[in-house]
């Protein structure tokens, strides 16, 4: 495990949505899920599409592109053409503060 990185502001992402953050030379997408934070990569596992900007309903994100879907709690791809799972990586807030350890818990596209 890592160093935790403060990413986000708790109220820059609003409950239902996501957000792209840099952390490390990576792109992550941050996502509100009721109040829980989850982070996961950012590009998509099939195609080069950014989940930040997907659709989030309950705990799974769709990508915008070609609709596959991934757990955010597991980073699992539950919907084609999404196969390959998306990596995820740990969540903690701190007061007002959303921090993300840039290791990945579990490697998505391949490694
Ligand atoms: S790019 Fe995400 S499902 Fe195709």
């Amino acid at each position: 495990m890592g160093e935790f990185v403060r990413v986000a502001r708790v109220d820059e992402v609003a409950p239902g949505q996501g957000k792209l953050v840099e952390v490390d030379g990576r792109y992550i997408a941050l996502f509100n899920v009721d109040g829980q934070f989850y982070a996961v990569d950012d590009e998509c596992t099939h195609a080069a599409a950014s989940l930040s900007e997907g659709f989030v309903e309950g705990t799974i994100v769709e990508c915008p592109l070609h609709g596959g879907q991934f757990d955010l709690r597991t980073g699992e791809a539950v919907w084609s053409p999404a196969v390959i799972p998306v990596a995820t990586y740990a969540v903690r807030v701190e007061g007002d503060d959303v921090l993300v350890d840039p290791e990945p818990r579990q490697p998505g596209h391949g490694g």
